[in-house]
């Protein structure tokens, strides 16, 4: 099966990103045919810094590789380093209809907090479901965030080969219930765009900083604590097998606990979770010349794929006058 995604170096990278979809990358790695890239062109509709940009995409990378990404096992690379998905952009552009782009949850949130309703960030559905045509990708494991963005892909996929003929593998998204929209420390999405994340690879401070951030309700000690919509339970649960989540809730449901309590030991979990990845991060962020030439590796072999989707869409429309 041909397993493919991609994540945005908008920002660094986070627990949504991790058990929203990171963490299943790398698992499908062992039997399957894994595509991964890192979205730079999707990122230019919120970053505006080039330096930032560039830096990001670099950690991103180092972000991946160091928590099991195995460019030996797996497609890994940065978009731009691909173009082909911007031609196909176009090509797909003219099979979509408007009103698809205008009931996009994503645009209208985001311009709801600001951001600038661009046309970059307006087609950025159809850049997407190039980025996942372009390789004949069928499962596409993201958050729950991503799934109208799915069913916009797969909507392209099936008009594009209903009006010009059989072009492109119609992709299925996967999403993983558990996981399926992580709450940031405001408790709203988890998301680079909101600054309220908690980051995968955060130093120690500012981890134990954004733990203690976490929003709380305010139930007294001596009350039973609500788990349903608790964002410190959420986020905790995410940490522990099924015995160890119902102890957690027991231990909620029980008056006397406190969440300054639960929090400090949330932050040794998550330490200690990402601990064995630690060294490996920061090797990486020392060897840059390895990790880029990585990169372009990837790249060289998505190109290989990509070419082949994008001339046969090519012919398919008849930009092949010659013929
Ligand atoms: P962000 O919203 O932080 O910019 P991206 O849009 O780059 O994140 O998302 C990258 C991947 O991580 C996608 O598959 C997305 O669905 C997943 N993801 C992002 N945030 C969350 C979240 N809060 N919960 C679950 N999955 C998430
Ligand atoms: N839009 C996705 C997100 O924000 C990132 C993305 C871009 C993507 N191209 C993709 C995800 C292709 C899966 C497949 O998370």
């Amino acid at each position: 099966m041909r397993v493919l995604s991609g994540i945005q170096p908008s920002g660094s990278l986070h627990l949504g990103n991790y058990f929203g979809m990171m963490k299943r990358m790398v698992e499908y790695q062992q039997n399957n045919e894994l595509f991964c890239f890192l979205v730079n062109y999707h990122a230019l509709t919120t970053v505006y810094d080039a330096a930032l940009l560039r830096k990001q995409t670099f950690e991103a990378a180092c972000d991946f590789l160091a928590l099991g990404l195995d460019p030996s096992k797996s497609v890994f690379w940065v978009q731009s380093d691909v173009p082909e998905a911007t031609e196909l952009t176009w090509l797909l552009a003219n099979v979509t209809g408007i009103g698809l782009l205008e009931r996009c949850h994503s645009y209208k949130d985001k311009t709801a907090k600001g951001i600038t309703p661009s046309c970059g960030l307006f087609a950025y559905p159809v850049l997407m479901a190039a980025d996942i045509l372009l390789y004949g990708g069928e499962k596409v494991p993201v958050g729950k965030d991503q799934k109208q963005h799915l069913e916009i892909a797969r909507d392209l996929a099936m008009r594009f080969n209903s009006t010009y003929g059989e072009t492109f593998v119609v992709p299925e998204a996967d999403i993983e219930e558990n996981a399926a929209l992580l709450p940031g420390i405001d408790g709203q999405k988890m998301s680079k765009s909101y600054g309220n994340t908690i980051k995968i690879f955060s130093d120690e401070k500012d981890l134990r900083e954004k733990i203690m951030r976490i929003i709380t309700d305010s139930t007294p000690v001596d009350r039973p604590k609500p788990v349903a919509g608790n964002v410190l339970y959420e986020l905790y649960a995410l940490f522990l097998n099924k015995k160890e989540k119902e102890h957690l809730k027991e231990r909620f449901l029980t008056p006397g606990l406190k969440y300054g309590d639960v929090k400090k030991e949330l932050f040794g979990v998550i330490w200690e979770f990402f601990e064995p990845y630690r060294k490996e991060r920061q090797k990486l962020a020392e060897d840059k010349q390895y990790v880029v030439e990585t990169m372009r590796q990837g790249a060289r072999k998505a190109r290989e794929v990509a070419a082949v989707y994008l001339e046969r869409a090519r012919r398919n429309v008849g930009l092949d006058y010659w013929n």
